[in-house]
């Protein structure tokens, strides 16, 4: 099967919010996730991400909700570990839920979940949501420790955190592509899924495909920046486009 591209389309609920926060049921409300979906299904996404985090800075509940209803491709629910966000998903009912981890202050996701230590919180919210038919994939430091309890919890995917390698130019990426590959391979002999996500653009694209066993993976930061110049249907079809032919 073919390496999937799943379209993280979170940056076009920070768009609209930086304008319409206080104005969402305004006409004037705009870019809307929902036709931003449908290009990215247009230009060839195989998935659509989505992730409405505990302060609601980009994708509101209202977007989840209208995408799940309308939007034709699967849905990736990204969501923190909370009461609010499980209870949330069991109404939704995405294909697929992506814990992460998720503090205030941060940017974006900075680091992958530590399923080991979390292990005991974790264990209730993974069978929730599978008792109710969604597939669950935990995003993990490549890390063996992580890929191992991911596998005992008994998740179906694992994604691993691909901000260190995109950070990492010269000698430190080889570094880093030789730690994705080595808990590639230990995902896919636990019979994990492997996805990849965070950082991933055309410059680095190429070493990411030397890793093994690649399910999917998550790209949102490149492709709506991309957007701004292009269009999103064209830069989701040109990331298409370079990931043709990955094999391993
Ligand atoms: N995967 C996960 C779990 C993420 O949290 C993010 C960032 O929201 C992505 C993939 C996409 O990362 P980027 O926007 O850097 O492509």
């Amino acid at each position: 099967m073919s390496l999937l591209l799943g379209v993280n389309i979170d940056h076009v609920a920070t768009l609209r919010q930086a304008r319409y926060a206080g104005m969402l049921d305004s006409p004037n409300a705009e870019p809307s996730p929902l036709l931003a979906a449908e290009d990215a299904r247009v230009g060839g996404a195989d998935s659509i991400t989505i992730h409405v985090r505990g302060d609601r800075r980009h994708m509101q509940v209202r977007d989840a909700f209208e995408i799940r209803e309308k939007m034709e491709l699967p849905l990736n629910f990204e969501m923190g570990n909370t009461a609010e966000m499980v209870a949330m998903a069991l109404k939704l009912r995405p294909d697929f839920v992506c814990l992460v981890p998720e503090t205030r202050e941060e940017v974006t996701t900075e680091g992958g979940l530590d399923v080991d230590g979390l292990y005991g919180s974790l264990q209730g919210t993974v069978a929730q949501l599978q008792q109710a038919g969604i597939k669950v994939s935990l995003f993990i430091d490549p890390d063996a420790c992580q890929v191992e309890a991911s596998a005992r919890i008994g998740a179906e995917m694992i994604e691993l955190h691909t901000g260190c390698f995109a950070n990492a130019f010269g000698e430190d990426r080889v570094v880093e592509t030789n730690r994705l590959k080595t808990a590639a391979e230990l995902g896919h002999r636990h019979a994990l899924q492997v996805n990849a996500g965070h950082g991933i653009n055309l410059q680095n694209l190429p070493a990411l495909l030397t890793v093994p066993h690649l399910s999917e993976l998550n790209i949102g930061h490149t492709l709506i920046a991309r957007s701004v110049r292009v269009g999103l249907v064209t830069a989701v079809r040109e990331m298409r486009a370079a990931m043709e032919g990955y094999q391993l």
